[in-house]
C-alpha cells in the first residue's frame, strides 16, 4: 500500500517536472493566425509570439514590413507591391490600386465617371454596378474584380510570412475600415478565401489600433479617439471601451486630406521659387517626377530636422543646379490651413456624442501624416494632453490585428479578449 502511494507520487512529480521543463525549455508554439492589414495604399502581415508576447510584422519584399497595396499584369505576367510600382511608369493602364475603394461597393454611373477621371487604368460597373478593372495582357482584355486585386496582394503577405515561420499559414485576423458595410466585409473574406486565408474575425481598423496599445485591458470605461491620417484621407473614430468589449460611437472623416496634399503645398512653392529663379517654367515631366521625389523626401525628413535642403539639376533648363533651404516653419506655414482641417472631424465626433475634450481618455495617432511634429502639436494642444504614439503609426493597425490574432488563437500569456459590439452609426464626411 505504502509503496503503491509512494510509486504514484513519483509519477505525479515526474509530470509536474515534465510540464514545468516543457514550459521553460521548448521552443514556444508557433503562432496558428496571423494578423494582416489590407491598406489601401499599404498592406502588413504580422504574428503574435506567445510566451515573449511580442508581435513581429514581417518582412514582406527586400526587406521591408509593408508592401504597397499595388498589382500589375504585364507581359512578364503579375506582379506585387514594390515591383509593381517599379514598372508602373511603364505600364499605367494595367497597374492596379486603390482596390480598397472599391471593394464590395455598388457605384453609380456617375460617381464611376467621377472615379475614372482620377485613374490612369479602365473601370467599368456591371448591371448592379459592382466596379472591375479592365487589363489589356498579351493582347487580350481581361476583368479583374477588386477582391482579385485583394486576394493577390494577401497571398503574397501569406507567402511572405510561410517564409518567415517555416509553417503553413491558412488563418488569418483583418482588419477593415470601420465604415465598411456588410458587403464591403464580405468581399474582402472572399479576397482572402482566393488566397488561400480562413478568416476567424474582421475587426474595425479603429479597434485595432487601440490594441496595439492595449487599451483593452483597462477596466473601468474609457473613451478613446483615434485619428488615422494617411496619404489622402483623414479618418476619425471615437470609441468606447470596458472589459475588452468595444463600441464605435462615433465617425468622421475627410477623404480629400492627406500627405500628398501636404507635399503638393510644397511642390507648388519650389515650382515658383524656380520660374522666379530662371525666368522659365517647369514643365518637363522626368524634371517634375524628380522635385515631387524630393518634396517627398523632405516632408519625411522635416519631421526630425528643422531644416532641409532641396538640390536638383533640372535637365530641362540647362543642367542648372537649383537650390533651396526649407526651414520646418516654412513647411507648416504653406500647410497651415490643411492641418488645421485635421480638428474638423474631431470637433464633429465630440459634438455627436456630446463630449467635452477633457471626457476623451486616449488619444491614439495612426497613419504616417500623422508623424509631422505640427499635426501632432495641434492635436497635442487641443486635448491639453498627449496622444499616444510610441507604436509606428504605419504598424499601429497591423499590431493591433496580430494581437487579436494572439487573443483568438489563444496563445499565453494573453487573458483579456477583445470583442466589437456591432454599432449603427454613420460616418460623417467633410470636405
Ligand atoms: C521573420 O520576420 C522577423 C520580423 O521582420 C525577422 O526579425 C526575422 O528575422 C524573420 N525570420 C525569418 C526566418 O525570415
Ligand atoms: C503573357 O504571356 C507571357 C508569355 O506566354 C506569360 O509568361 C505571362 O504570364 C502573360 N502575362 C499575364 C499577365 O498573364
Ligand atoms: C455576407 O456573407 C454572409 C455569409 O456568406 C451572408 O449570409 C450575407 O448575406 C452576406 N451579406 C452581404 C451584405 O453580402
Amino acid at each position: 500500500m505504502g509503496s503503491a502511494f509512494i510509486i504514484l507520487g513519483t509519477s505525479v512529480l515526474a509530470v509536474l517536472l515534465a510540464g514545468y521543463w516543457a514550459q521553460r525549455y521548448l521552443p514556444p508554439p508557433k503562432p496558428k493566425i496571423v494578423g494582416i492589414d489590407l491598406g489601401t495604399t499599404y498592406s502588413c502581415i504580422g504574428v503574435y509570439h506567445a510566451v515573449s508576447g511580442a508581435v513581429d510584422i514581417l518582412q514582406v519584399q527586400s526587406g521591408k514590413k509593408c508592401i504597397p497595396s499595388v498589382v500589375a499584369f504585364s507581359e512578364e505576367g503579375v506582379v506585387v507591391g514594390f515591383k509593381a510600382v517599379a514598372q508602373a511608369e511603364h505600364n499605367p493602364q494595367n497597374t492596379l490600386y486603390d482596390a480598397k475603394r472599391f471593394i464590395g461597393k455598388v457605384y453609380r454611373k456617375e460617381e464611376l465617371q467621377q472615379a475614372q477621371k482620377q485613374y490612369p487604368f479602365k473601370l467599368e460597373a456591371d448591371e448592379l454596378g459592382m466596379v472591375h478593372y479592365v487589363v489589356t495582357v498579351n493582347g487580350t482584355e481581361k476583368k479583374i474584380t477588386p477582391h482579385d486585386v485583394g486576394s493577390i496582394i494577401l497571398d503574397t503577405l501569406r507567402l511572405a510570412a510561410e517564409a518567415n515561420l517555416s509553417a503553413p499559414v491558412s488563418k488569418a485576423i483583418l482588419s477593415v475600415p470601420a465604415e465598411f458595410d456588410a458587403m464591403q466585409r464580405n468581399y474582402t473574406i472572399k479576397a482572402a478565401a482566393l488566397a488561400g486565408l480562413e478568416v476567424f474575425r474582421v475587426i474595425n481598423e479603429p479597434t485595432a489600433a487601440a490594441l496595439a496599445y492595449g487599451l483593452h485591458k483597462k477596466s473601468t470605461l474609457q473613451t478613446i479617439l483615434v485619428v488615422d491620417l494617411g496619404g489622402g484621407t483623414l479618418d476619425v473614430s471615437l470609441l468606447n471601451v470596458q472589459g475588452g468589449m468595444f463600441l464605435t460611437q462615433a465617425m468622421a472623416g475627410n477623404n480629400r486630406l492627406g500627405g500628398q496634399d501636404f507635399n503638393q503645398r510644397l511642390l507648388l512653392f519650389l515650382k515658383d521659387a524656380i520660374e522666379k529663379t530662371y525666368g522659365q517654367k517647369l514643365t518637363d515631366k522626368e524634371d517634375l517626377q524628380a522635385l515631387r521625389l524630393q518634396v517627398e523626401q523632405a516632408k519625411l525628413d522635416l519631421t526630425y530636422k528643422q531644416t532641409v535642403n532641396i538640390v536638383i539639376t533640372l535637365h530641362s533648363l540647362g543642367n542648372k543646379v537649383f537650390k533651396e533651404a526649407i526651414p520646418r516653419t516654412l513647411f507648416e506655414k504653406l500647410n497651415d490651413d490643411l492641418f488645421n482641417k485635421v480638428l474638423e472631424p474631431i470637433d464633429r465626433v465630440l459634438q455627436a456624442v456630446q463630449l467635452t475634450r477633457e471626457e476623451v481618455d486616449e488619444i491614439v495617432l495612426v497613419g504616417g501624416s500623422t508623424r509631422i511634429p505640427k499635426v501632432r502639436e495641434l492635436i497635442r494642444d487641443y486635448f491639453r494632453k498627449q496622444p499616444n504614439t510610441a507604436i509606428d503609426p504605419e504598424l499601429a493597425v497591423a499590431t493591433g490585428v496580430s494581437i487579436q490574432a494572439g487573443i483568438i488563437g489563444g496563445m499565453w500569456p494573453l487573458t483579456v479578449s477583445a470583442v466589437e459590439l456591432p454599432t449603427r452609426v454613420k460616418k460623417i464626411q467633410i470636405h
